[in-house]
C-alpha cells in the first residue's frame, strides 16, 4: 500500500516536472539561468505547501524564487498551487538540506526566508535547527553582502535560541519584533500557512531579519 502511494506521488510530481529542479547540486552558481532574466534570487528553506512563495513570487515577478522542501507530500501541494496560479518565477527542489553551500555559490542569493522552521525543542537536537549558528554562517556565505535572512516563528524557544545564535555569529539585526502583526513591519508581510494557523489561535508571531 505504502509503495503504491509513493509511486502515485512520483507520477504526480513528474507531471509537474517543469517546476522541479532534478539535479540541484549541479545548479550551484547557475540558478539564475532557470529564470527569465531575474534581477534577484530568493530562497525559502522548508517551503511546505508553498503559500508564502506563490504569493511572494506574484508580488515580485522579476525575481526568481526557489522553494526547498524535504517532504514530498507537502511539496506536491506547493507544485500544484504554482501550476494552478500560473506562476512562472518559482522552482522547487525536493531535498532535506544539510549544508546550503553545497547548493549555492558564494554571494548567489539576495535573501533567505526561514518561515516556521521545525523547532527541535530538545537540547541535544539544537544543531538540527535551521537557525543554528553554523547554519547562519553558511547562509551568510551564499548571500550577497546586502542579502538578508528573514525568520518567522510562533515558537518562543526557537526565537530566543535564534537571537542568541545571531548574537554569537555577529550578524546584524535589521528588523525585530515579538509581535509581527502589531508591529510596523506587518504591512510588508506575506503570510505563510503556519502563520495563519497560529494567528487564528491567537499566538503572536516573532520575526527577525538580519544581514
Ligand atoms: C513547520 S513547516 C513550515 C512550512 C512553511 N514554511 C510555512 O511557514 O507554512 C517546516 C517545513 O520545513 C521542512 N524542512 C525542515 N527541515 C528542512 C531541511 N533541512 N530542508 C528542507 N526542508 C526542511 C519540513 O519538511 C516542513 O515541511
Amino acid at each position: 500500500m505504502r509503495q503504491r502511494k509513493a509511486k502515485n506521488m512520483e507520477e504526480r510530481m513528474a507531471a509537474l516536472s517543469h517546476y522541479m529542479v532534478e539535479e540541484p547540486f549541479e545548479k550551484k552558481g547557475k540558478w539564475k539561468g532557470l529564470f527569465e532574466q531575474p534581477d534577484e534570487l530568493y530562497l525559502e528553506l522548508g517551503c511546505g505547501k508553498g503559500q508564502f512563495l506563490t504569493k511572494q513570487a506574484r508580488l515580485q515577478e522579476k525575481a526568481g524564487y526557489i522553494g526547498i522542501e524535504g517532504q514530498d507530500s507537502v511539496l506536491l501541494r506547493a507544485l500544484e498551487k504554482t501550476v494552478e496560479a500560473e506562476i512562472a518565477n518559482i522552482r522547487f527542489v525536493h531535498l532535506f538540506v544539510r549544508d546550503i553551500r553545497e547548493l549555492f555559490a558564494d554571494g548567489e542569493l539576495d535573501g533567505i526566508y526561514l518561515n516556521f522552521s521545525d523547532p527541535w525543542p530538545k537540547k541535544r537536537h539544537a544543531k538540527r535547527r535551521l537557525t543554528y549558528g553554523e547554519a547562519l554562517i553558511r547562509y551568510r556565505q551564499v548571500l550577497k553582502p546586502e542579502g538578508f535572512i528573514a525568520v518567522k516563528t510562533d515558537n518562543d524557544g526557537l526565537f530566543d535560541f535564534t537571537l542568541e545564535e545571531i548574537g554569537r555569529t555577529g550578524l546584524e539585526i535589521l528588523e525585530m519584533t515579538r509581535d509581527l502583526h502589531s508591529s510596523r513591519f506587518s504591512a510588508r508581510q506575506v503570510t505563510t500557512e503556519y502563520e495563519e494557523r497560529f494567528r487564528a489561535a491567537g499566538k503572536p508571531i516573532h520575526y527577525v531579519k538580519v544581514k
